[in-house]
């Protein structure tokens, strides 16, 4: 028997990091076979279902790979979902639709799309000259964001600019052949993040409103619920659910926000896929996010996002250091009662990598929160 000849159906995961593993673990813990394609060995894939590693650019590699799949996602928006498209097999289907990723992955075809949408967006200007860099900031004032259209990341990608000379060096730091997207810098009170899983017929679920607390530009905690006003909490759902719409999400889709003073929300960016500010929902939800992005692209009926406890947080695991990783603290981190670690069997570290994460739950937001924290500071990798 052939691996593609499974009764169960077989997922394609076109990557083999941590979005890709616990995917996968959603996927395995519901019968189905998992099959990943990746360039090159990534410690998070190994273990799980079949692993080609391979040229992914290669339409044969594709074939190969896609042949006998129900579904195929993507673990990000960079991988060749084009080339594969080119070569699907009848009846395969690929989630998010290559549309979607093309809608998402250029920041400027993005802003353009929500904006043309009537989503709520930071004032933005696409800028193919630093001319026209200079005319749109000395239009919004400083500070300004110049941000990269493609390949962004983490913060890399963005500079927050503070007067015109240092527009120049930004513009000549980050600007490729198109320019750069120049963005009023939004003085928001905090950053929030709606998720929707969502099927291609449309019907979807949206998760509880979290605030996404942010260092250097990184994602270092969530908190579920955001302690948001219930007006702020419904805007967000409204204009969370309205862009993933507006870009033809299915799947999981993640959606950045800013709230502001006066209780409005604009959209910073969305990704096509299962998000950071969204790993506490395998503990804290009913049904997880990866749970339900494997539900969404198979067309099955999805889960209730609702959470279990009364209050979820997640605090990032990054890199400290580089080298082979070590499980460093990882006993002293299970020794607190209440928390999950979940460790990405990365073999190499590296300064501010995303290695794991743990969860907390419970009733008291200030010690989860602790919680969360003390675990999360033990581990050392
Ligand atoms: N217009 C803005 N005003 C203020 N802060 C911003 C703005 N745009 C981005 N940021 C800050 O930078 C972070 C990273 O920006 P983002 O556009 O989300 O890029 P990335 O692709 O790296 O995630 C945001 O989470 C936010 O903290
Ligand atoms: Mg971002």
């Amino acid at each position: 028997m052939n691996s593609s000849s499974h009764a169960f159906p077989t997922l394609g995961i076109l990557g083999g990091g941590q979005l890709g593993r616990m995917t996968a673990m959603a996927a395995i813990r519901m019968g189905l076979h998992v099959r990943f394609l990746a360039p090159k060995p990534a410690g998070p894939m190994q273990g799980l279902g079949e692993n080609i590693v391979a040229d992914w650019t290669d339409p044969e590699v594709l074939r190969r790979f896609a042949e006998g799949c129900a579904a195929i996602t993507v673990e990000s928006e960079w991988a060749p979902a084009d080339r594969l498209t080119e070569v699907l097999p009848q009846g395969v289907a690929l989630w998010p639709a290559l549309e979607t990723l093309r809608l998402i992955r250029d920041k400027g075809v993005q802003k353009k799309t929500l904006a043309d949408a009537g989503l709520p967006l930071p004032d933005f200007t696409l800028c193919p000259t630093l001319d026209a860099a200079r005319a749109a900031a000395a239009s919004y004032g400083y500070p300004v964001l110049l941000k990269k259209y493609r390949g962004s990341y983490d913060g890399y990608g963005n500079i927050t600019v503070q007067d015109e000379d240092d527009l120049k060096a930004g513009w000549e730091e980050l600007a490729d052949d198109d320019g750069l997207l120049v963005e009023a810098f939004v003085p928001f009170v905090r950053e929030l993040a709606v998720l929707v899983a969502r099927r291609p017929d449309g019907a979807h679920v949206v998760y509880p409103v979290s605030y996404t607390e942010q260092r250097d530009h990184r994602c270092h905690a969530v908190v579920v619920p955001a302690d948001i006003r219930p007006e702020v909490e419904q805007e967000a759902r409204r204009v969370g659910l309205a862009a993933v719409e507006a870009v033809g999400g299915v799947g999981l889709t993640a959606v950045e926000l800013f709230e502001l003073e006066d209780g409005r929300v604009l959209v910073n960016e969305l990704a096509p896929r299962p998000h950071n500010t969204g790993h506490y929902s395998i503990e804290g939800c009913y049904t997880s996010q990866f749970e339900n992005h494997v539900r969404a692209v198979l067309g099955w009926p999805l889960g209730d996002p609702g959470l279990r406890e009364p209050v979820s947080v997640m605090v990032n695991i990054l890199g400290h250091r580089e080298g082979e990783a070590e499980p460093r603290g990882l006993t002293d981190a299970l020794a607190i009662a209440g928390v999950a670690v979940h460790l990405y069997g990365k073999s190499e570290v590296r300064s501010n990598r995303k290695m794991g994460h743990v969860t907390a739950g419970g009733a008291d937001p200030a010690e989860v929160r602790r919680r969360a924290e003390e675990a999360a500071g033990f581990i050392h990798l």
